[in-house]
């Protein structure tokens, strides 16, 4: 959303999103529709906590950004969402995270059902060793969301289509996904990751590997997306998070230091620690 104002820096890190801050407020307090409610999340590795205690509200159909520098916790965050964090040995997750309204920690989830409601997209393009078509196909087949193959090539078309890679692969899908150029790449994960029709994508500094034209593109389609998905983004570009998100949370040393309206965050932050980090000043 914002965009302009902020011909800030370049930066360093990571972080996170939603509501605020001194002042007890009601739970859905934010304007719009909740998809993602964070309640007093803590998260640890052993007995190092990385998250101490993020509330965060993360809105449909809205970009979310997280920022703060490194090691602040913005992957360990938003791999919260999703519980990919279960994956990671010694990683315990305490407090709640609500998706519409449900725990994603109860035990009675199914976490594979959970992570086709809310995708991923890796820092590096990560295709699978197969076909660009069969890359896309791969979660409607394995979710048994489409199984004749004109179901699946109906799937494909469309998805690539909304990641904005139809018109560049649409007669070479049975080539290796991994032919692609990186933005290439990057494009198809992102329409692997659609076609199972998640609510949610996760992204974790998706364009860091990207050069400025492909980078370009991918912002192009995060705005495009969001009518259709909420989206949260981890990213250490100030200007990609002016550009591309409507919310931003600042995360630092594991804590959300900060979180509101993009615009508000970069021209008018409340915290000082907030403004050092966008102006440069550490990170
Ligand atoms: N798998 C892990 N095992 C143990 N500690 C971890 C693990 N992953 C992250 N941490 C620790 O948790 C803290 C937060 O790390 P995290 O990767 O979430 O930060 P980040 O904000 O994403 O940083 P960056 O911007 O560098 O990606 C760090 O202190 C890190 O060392
Ligand atoms: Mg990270």
């Amino acid at each position: 959303m914002s965009e302009a104002a902020f011909a800030s820096k370049e930066e360093v890190s990571v972080s996170e999103t939603t509501s605020e801050n001194t002042v007890e407020q009601p739970q859905h307090s934010v304007i719009g529709e909740g998809k993602f409610s964070a309640r007093d999340v803590h998260v640890f590795y052993g007995d190092n906590e990385a998250i101490k205690g993020v509330d965060l509200e993360v809105e449909s159909h809205k970009v979310t950004a997280l920022i703060g520098p490194s090691g602040c916790g913005k992957s360990t965050f938003l791999r919260c969402l999703n519980r990919m964090n279960d994956t990671i040995d010694g990683c315990r997750v305490t407090g709640d995270i609500l998706l519409d309204g449900d725990n994603i920690y109860d035990p009675k989830v199914d976490v594979v059902q959970l992570r086709a409601r809310v995708g991923m997209v890796f820092q590096k393009p990560n295709p699978f060793p197969k076909s660009i078509f069969e890359n896309v196909v791969y979660g409607p087949k394995i979710h048994g969301l489409a199984t004749r193959q004109d179901e699946l090539e109906h799937v494909a078309e469309v998805s690539l289509k909304r990641a904005g890679l139809w018109d560049e692969v649409s007669d070479r899908l049975d080539t290796p996904g991994t032919s692609l150029s990186g933005g290439q790449q990057q494009r198809l994960c992102i329409a692997r990751a659609i076609a199972v029709s998640p609510e949610v994508i996760l992204m974790d500094e998706p364009c860091s590997a990207l050069d400025p034209i492909a980078t370009a593109r991918i912002e192009e389609l995060i705005d495009e997306l969001r009518e259709k998905f909420s989206i949260v983004i981890v990213t250490h570009s100030m200007q990609q998070a002016a550009r591309v998100s409507q919310k931003t949370a600042f995360f630092h040393l594991g804590e959300l230091v900060e979180k509101g309206e993009t615009e508000q965050i970069f021209t008018n932050p409340r915290e000082d620690r907030t403004r050092d980090y966008i102006t440069g000043r550490f990170g």
